[in-house]
């Protein structure tokens, strides 16, 4: 089973930037905590950021041939403005999982908007790095059991 995880903007900087909303770990941090997850789960799992919004679209784009069997994205601030990146997600048939690290319905009310939620089966958020683990198992299940 493969799974791409796509990060957005300013996730880079995770560790660094405003540590009282995304905690202390870097996306190294994660990356590796999620690496070790889906190794004792037999997943093979690809990580890509970037700050950029055409870059991201780029990436979605490249899953249309079904290289992979799921895909959990974070698009951090994009999540809030892109119709590029919701337009990119309709286009891909594989199962879809939007997360985020905080809980993005009790912050700004400028955040509880998600343009890209219409095109994902799903969302996780609010529980630091474990909304990570829980997207990776979550979507582990729908991979196996096809529950969609
Ligand atoms: C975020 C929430 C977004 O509103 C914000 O712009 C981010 C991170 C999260 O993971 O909580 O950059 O996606």
């Amino acid at each position: 089973m493969k799974i791409q995880i796509i990060n957005g903007p300013n996730l880079n900087l995770l560790g660094k930037r405003e540590p009282d909303i995304y905690g202390n770990q870097s996306l190294e941090d994660i990356n590796k905590i999620v690496s070790q997850h889906c190794d004792h789960k037999n997943i093979q799992v690809t990580f890509f950021q970037s700050n950029v919004e055409g870059e991201i679209v780029n990436e979605i784009q490249k899953l249309i041939d079904k290289k992979f069997d799921g895909l959990i994205i974070n698009a951090a601030a994009f999540t809030h403005t892109s119709v590029a990146i919701l337009d990119a997600l309709n286009i891909i048939k594989i199962p879809k999982i939007e997360i985020h690290l905080s809980n993005i319905y009790r912050r700004e009310e400028f955040r509880q908007k998600s343009l890209i939620s219409k095109a994902v089966d799903g969302i996780i958020c609010g529980f630091g790095v474990e909304s990570y683990i829980y997207a990776i198992d979550a979507m582990s299940k729908i991979i196996k059991n096809g529950i969609r």
